[in-house]
């Protein structure tokens, strides 16, 4: 058997018919297949790769840490530097209040451990949600999920979860005095790029500081640069209470982090102790790794050019069969008229070395959300085939 044979006979599979590309390499914004076939990539590992698929400084970082050590002990207990000092790193590039970092394996962990440090420090039941949000897919993320057609199978889920409408005034009046946190996306990501208005996310925010109840805002997509500030509520001028984090966190290794004010993250080591127990949570090599790519965001000038990568892909992917450019940042989502041409065209894009997939809750938008390294000859190109990818 081949290795695709064998990854559909032993690999667990979640989809009947998988993409089953085989890449054997990545560097900077390009994959690469067995035969040497170059794709550019506007997925970046799903808004991982911000700063492109092996940065030296990130290998760099990885080989110094594991000259010194891997997995010494579960989550907490030992000083471990790679942890301490992006820790650091991160709360200096926070508001004063996201002073506090609890790091996980995941986003859906961060997620599970934003639900469990809510409900732990305000003492309250009730958890809401946004429709067409997606925050991991473990029993407590998936509770929150804003979709019943992708819930519905695992029921029973979590009791007390509400989903409201993003962007409504249902939002805000449904927080009251017995909601632990509302859990939204600053930007809905599988949505299809859906970005708030200012105006509601300022009001959410005020209305969960007059009924003591925090706002946990997921920036597992959204954080790093993507959107044009480095984290995404830096846009709308609001801080949450809780941060979550994940994906471009780890600089292509798997971390999840969420941050709050010390005072709130102390919560859990009090009656019971240990709040949230993880074995490899915050494993110092991704740590090293994650540390390393957010000083590469922050020292080769990314994030200032996110908005003319946007302008180029939005100048040039002009044509009658695009419904929609839906965008935010270096984030886009092109909306088509069904789903089946939405996937004949991802198909043809692939086959001519452009890679690129659609969306949770928009499956007729294709995906462009690519390494923030991705060059203007890249976004050339790629535009390009999307478009004769259109024709065909
Ligand atoms: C917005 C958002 N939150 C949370 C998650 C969960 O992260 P993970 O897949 O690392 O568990 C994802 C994953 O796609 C996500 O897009």
């Amino acid at each position: 058997m081949n290795q695709r044979q064998l990854f559909l006979q032993h690999v667990g599979q979640t989809s009947p018919e998988p993409l089953a590309l085989e890449i054997t390499k990545a560097e900077g914004a390009l994959l690469f297949n067995a035969d040497g076939k170059e794709y550019i990539d506007l997925i970046g590992g799903i808004s991982v790769a911000n700063v492109g698929h092996r940065h030296p400084k990130v290998l760099a970082a990885i080989q110094q840490q594991l000259d010194a050590y891997m997995h010494i002990m579960v989550y907490g207990e030992l000083v471990q530097t790679p942890q301490v000092q992006y820790a650091k790193l991160l709360t200096q590039y926070l508001p004063a209040s996201l002073n506090n970092v609890y790091f996980t394996n995941s986003g859906a962990e961060a997620i599970e451990g934003a639900m469990k440090l809510s409900k732990r420090y305000t003492g309250r039941p009730k958890i809401i949600a946004c429709n067409f949000s997606y925050h991991g897919s473990t029993q407590g993320a998936l509770s929150l999920l804003g979709d019943e057609y992708w819930r519905s199978a695992y029921r029973p889920l979590l009791p007390g979860i509400t989903h409201v409408n993003y962007n409504t005034q249902e939002a805000i009046d449904a927080v009251d005095t017995q909601t632990a946190c509302i859990i939204i996306e600053t930007i809905q990501a599988e949505g299809g790029v859906k970005p708030p208005k200012a105006e509601w996310l300022q009001a959410l925010r005020k209305k969960c500081t007059e009924t003591g109840t925090l706002l946990v805002l997921d920036e597992v997509q959204a954080g790093f640069g993507r959107t044009g500030k480095l984290w995404g509520f830096e846009n709308f001028d609001i801080v949450p209470d809780i941060l979550v984090l994940g994906k471009a966190l780890g600089g292509g290794m798997p971390l999840g982090a969420f941050v709050a004010d010390k005072t709130i993250m102390d919560s859990f080591t009090l009656n019971p102790v240990l709040g949230h127990i993880t074995t490899f949570g915050g494993h110092p090599v991704c740590c090293a790794a994650g540390m390393a790519a957010m000083q590469a965001l922050l020292e080769e000038n990314l994030i200032a050019q996110v908005h003319e990568k946007a302008q180029l892909f939005i100048s040039l992917l002009q044509h009658p069969g695009i419904v929609a450019v839906h965008q935010y940042g270096l984030w886009l989502a092109v909306e088509f008229d069904s789903f089946t041409t939405n996937k004949k065209i991802i198909d043809a894009c692939i086959e001519q070395g452009v890679f690129s997939d659609w969306f949770l809750f928009a499956a007729n938008c294709l995906r462009i959300s690519p390494p923030l390294v991705i060059t203007r000859e890249q976004i050339k190109k790629a535009c390009a085939v999307i478009l004769e990818a259109i024709d065909k």
